[in-house]
């Protein structure tokens, strides 16, 4: 095995594939475009599903890539040596091109001769088959041809078939392993066991069917390949660290987090490690050019939690002071080099850190109180739903955090009866909501349409003013007036927000119809619309509304049937929403 930096693997990665006719595409957002099912990116393959389907992808049949992933699902699991509930998969896909067996001999060469590892060291589980899907004996025969012996293939049901969790592309896969050379565990030893024998670094999947809504397969029109490797788990692998955070990803946030605890990592590991993930991935987060803060729904709540649940940890360690934002700088300038956007929300990173520190510290020290008092009178070793419910309600703890505080003495949490009360109040408020939204609109429906074209062309103007890395961040309108936050790290300058208004107004003189149309995700995505908010949109079809070639996007509406009927525009102040979002008042008049 070699010693390797992470730039030298990523490099290796790329190149590797490039050398096989790969195309490198970006990294996508970890906030998926227009994909209302999740609510982060969890694989390479996620942007990538229409390709898979069979839409053309610009940068031709084999794509290569480093992506941003988000997982959450095992959040209580970090802490060890290896989760991380963000990572970076390294992966390659065949869009209806090569399949198994090339894959197969791609992936040995690479282990064995750009990675270093022998061919002893290996072991594969392939697809053991089941009432739909025949044993896939050719990934199988792939891999002896490569020289492993049958006593390294393994046949799995359950481990060897991938697909997200909503349904999509699917199909049989094979995981590769490294054999840490320890003895087995048992006579039923396998890299299914997890008793430590073996690692898993890489996953083959071999696209070929599409799971339906009602959990039926059916062969897809292409056959594709689909592999996904854990940049992090590997890097600790080949650096004999074991321990992903002990590998240079993390160095200098672990580092400043012994200066700033006086603490060794050595000798308080879980901590280290929650704060360490957490942090990390709170950063991408709100580092990302869709970029979201803390909030009580969606998106924002799981950032809030992995915040919170970081902040209780750095109260472990016995840190008062504020220290999020000097540990997000840190992560910032490791990852800059390759997330640019980091550096671009630099910024707003830091003042939504701040913000929440400040925000969560108001109710942190009374919470913890009660939870102890909580904690004392439980009965049965379970708090109830209606007291966790409070804990969340009353002092701002997640569910999460109290089933972490409740752990350290044994005692679990009643997660259906906190749903159950979480579930009734939002019942209640969104009661509320669509009173107050009746109640806003019904008189001045027309006047509000023309607010919401107005902000679509505004919003074009922008991007075509500063570029793509403007977006909206929020929007608000009345029927007196509009408000539009949008990302941008300065002041416009008042010749700016004269031309932007000129601009706008130029449209709006120019008479263009605004044309509504139902279609898919997918295509609204391919034809270029951009979407915001788009956990609200429904997965199947969405409204796109297109005015002429000035701007095309995902949205509810209503609109206004003409640019015409607006009126005059007029923006009456351009200011500071908060760091790098910048908030603009107009109206029509
Ligand atoms: N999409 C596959 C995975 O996540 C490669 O394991």
């Amino acid at each position: 095995m070699n010693r390797i930096t992470y730039d030298e693997l990523r490099n290796l990665w790329l190149e590797f594939f490039k050398s096989k006719g790969h195309t490198q595409i970006p990294s996508a957002s970890v906030l998926p475009e227009n994909d209302a099912t999740v609510l982060f990116t969890t694989a390479g393959m996620q942007p990538l599903v229409p390709y898979l389907l069979g839409e053309k992808h610009p940068g031709g049949k084999r794509i290569t890539n480093i992506q941003k992933c988000i997982r959450t699902n095992d959040i209580a699991e970090v802490g060890d040596h290896c989760h991380c509930t963000f990572f970076e998969m390294m992966g390659n896909w065949s869009l209806g091109d090569y399949f198994k067996k090339e894959m197969i001999a791609w992936s040995f060469e690479f282990l064995t001769q750009k990675l270093g590892f022998k061919k002893e060291q290996l072991a594969v589980t392939c697809f053991a088959g089941n009432a739909n899907t025949p044993k896939d004996e050719e990934a199988a025969a792939a891999w002896r041809e490569q020289g492993l012996t049958d006593a390294q293939i393994f046949f799995t049901e359950k481990d060897n078939w991938w697909g997200l969790a909503d349904g999509g592309p699917c199909g049989p896969d094979s995981e590769m392993f490294i054999d840490s050379g320890k003895p087995a565990c048992g006579p039923n030893c396998s890299p299914s066991c997890n008793c430590g024998k073996y690692t898993e670094v890489w996953n083959d999947v071999f696209m070929q069917y599409l799971k339906t809504k009602d959990g039926s397969l059916k062969p897809l029109a292409q056959k594709n390949v689909d592999t996904g490797m854990g940049l992090e788990r590997t890097l600790a692998f080949l650096n004999g660290e074991g321990d992903v955070f002990m590998t240079e990803l993390f160095d200098d946030c672990r580092k400043k987090l012994e200066e700033v605890s006086g603490k060794a990592y050595a000798d308080n590991l879980v901590p280290f490690r929650k704060i360490l993930d957490h942090l990390r991935t709170a950063v991408f987060i709100l580092g990302d050019d869709r970029g979201i803060p803390p909030s009580n729904t969606d998106q924002g709540y799981v950032l809030r939690r992995l915040l919170r649940i970081a902040i209780r940890n750095l109260k472990k360690l016995e840190v008062n002071a504020f220290v999020l934002p000097q540990l997000a700088e840190c992560v910032i300038n490791k990852y800059k080099p390759y997330y640019p956007e980091l550096e671009r929300n630099r910024a707003f990173i830091v003042a939504e850190l701040e913000k929440e520190e400040q925000l969560f510290n108001r109710t942190l020290n009374a919470g913890l109180k009660e939870m102890d008092k909580v904690l004392a009178r439980v009965q049965g070793g379970v708090i109830d739903g209606q007291t966790a419910f409070h804990l969340y309600d009353t002092f701002g703890f997640p569910l999460e955090f109290t089933q972490e505080a409740a752990a350290e003495h044994n005692v679990k949490v009643d997660v259906d009866g906190f749903n159950a009360c979480y579930e009734a109040h939002q019942a209640l408020s969104r009661k509320g909501a669509e009173q107050k939204f009746k109640g806003g609109l019904a008189d001045h429906s027309e006047k509000s349409a023309h607010y919401h074209t107005a902000t679509h062309i505004m919003h074009a103007m922008l991007r075509q003013m500063f570029g793509d890395t403007v977006a909206q961040r929020g929007s608000n309108i009345t029927p007196e007036r509009m408000r539009f936050d949008f990302s941008f790290d300065r002041k416009m300058t008042p010749e700016e927000v004269k031309e932007l208004e000129n601009k706008v107004n130029d449209v709006i003189a120019q008479k263009i119809p605004v044309v509504c149309e139902e279609k898919t995700l997918a295509e609204a995505q391919a034809e270029g619309a951009i979407g915001l908010f788009t956990n609200k949109y429904d997965a199947e079809k969405v409204k796109v509304y297109t005015i002429g070639t000035v701007s095309k996007e995902v949205c509810g509406g209503p609109h206004a049937a003409n640019t015409g009927d607006l009126g005059h525009f007029r923006i009456l102040k351009e200011e500071s929403s908060s760091a790098g979002v910048r908030r603009i008042k107009a109206v029509l008049e």
